[in-house]
C-alpha cells in the first residue's frame, strides 16, 4: 500500500526540525511484524491494524462511548466494519462513516456509510452543518495518505468542529520508529504532524498516555496518537 498522490496540503517537514519518536518497540521489530499487519483481515476485508491497537480500540470504545466515528482511509473496509461491530456489541448506537478518496463501490454493511472524501479538501465533501449534527462524543479517526501535510489538514479539520471531550486517534505514527518518515514521500508523515499539530494548538489537547503506553511505551502503532480534545 502506497499513498496517495493527492495534493500536499503543506510541505513536508525539514529533517532538522523533526521531534525523536521514544517507543519500546525496535525500528527491526516494527518492520517486521507490519508484513503481518498489512495482511491482517476482518470477515475477509483487509483490516489494517497491529493486534495491541485492536485491543486499545475495544478499550477506548467501551470507556469514551463515542455516539459518532469519523474514519478517514477506508481501504477494503475491514476496520469501518470491525468498529461497526464494536459499536454493535458495546450497544453505543455510533453511525460509523467511513472517507476514502477511493470508497469501496461494492459494500454496504449495516451501521457504516462509505462516502467519498479527499483529506486535502475535506470541507469539499463534509459540510459544517453535518458536523454541527453529529451526536457527541466524536470520535475521529485519521488513517488515509500518512502524508504529513495531509494529516495536518485531518487535524486542522478536527480542531475546527472538536468539543471537549472528542477524540481523535492519528493511525501509523510507528513509521518513525520504522525509520521510514520520507519511504513513499510521506515528508515526516504522522507521528511528525501530530507533534506540530500539538505545537500550534497548546492548551487544547492532551496525548492520552495510558493508552499509548497500554502495552509499553508506545508499543502501538500509533506513538503519541491517541489524543483527547480537553479545551
Ligand atoms: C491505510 S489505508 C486505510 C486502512 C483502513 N483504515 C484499515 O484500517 O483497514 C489508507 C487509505 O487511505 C486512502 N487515501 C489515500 N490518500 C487519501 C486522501 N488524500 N484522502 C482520502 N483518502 C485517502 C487510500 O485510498 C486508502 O484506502
Amino acid at each position: 500500500m502506497t499513498p496517495n498522490d493527492t495534493a500536499r496540503v503543506r510541505p513536508g517537514l525539514p529533517k532538522k526540525d523533526r521531534v525523536p519518536v521514544r517507543s519500546g518497540m525496535s525500528a527491526a521489530f516494527v518492520n517486521t511484524m507490519q508484513l503481518g499487519v498489512v495482511d491482517y483481515r476482518y470477515k475477509g476485508r483487509l483490516a489494517v491494524k497491529c493486534p495491541m491497537d485492536l485491543a486499545i480500540y475495544a478499550e477506548l470504545l467501551q470507556d469514551l462511548r463515542p455516539r459518532a466515528i469519523m474514519e478517514f482511509g477506508t481501504y477494503e473496509g475491514g476496520s469501518a466494519i470491525w468498529l461497526a461491530d464494536q459499536v454493535a456489541a458495546f450497544g453505543l448506537g455510533a453511525k460509523v462513516y467511513s472517507f476514502d478518496i477511493r470508497p469501496p463501490a461494492d459494500l454496504s454493511y449495516p451501521g457504516v456509510e462509505f462516502r467519498f472524501c479527499d483529506t486535502a479538501r475535506i470541507s469539499d465533501s463534509i459540510d459544517d452543518a453535518f458536523m454541527r449534527a453529529l451526536p457527541r462524543p466524536l470520535l475521529m479517526i485519521e488513517d488515509a495518505s500518512h502524508v504529513y501535510g495531509n494529516v495536518l489538514n485531518t487535524m486542522e479539520f478536527f480542531h475546527a468542529h472538536a468539543v471537549p471531550g472528542d477524540y481523535l486517534i492519528v493511525e501509523d505514527g510507528m513509521i518513525s520508529i520504522a525509520e521510514a518518515e520520507d519511504l513513499h514521500g510521506y515528508e515526516g508523515g504522522p507521528f511528525q504532524a501530530i507533534h506540530t499539530f500539538l505545537k500550534e494548538h497548546p492548551g487544547f489537547y492532551e496525548i492520552d498516555r495510558a493508552r499509548c503506553d497500554r502495552f509499553g511505551p508506545n508499543v502501538t502503532w500509533n506513538p503519541d496518537g491517541y489524543i483527547r480534545r480537553i479545551a
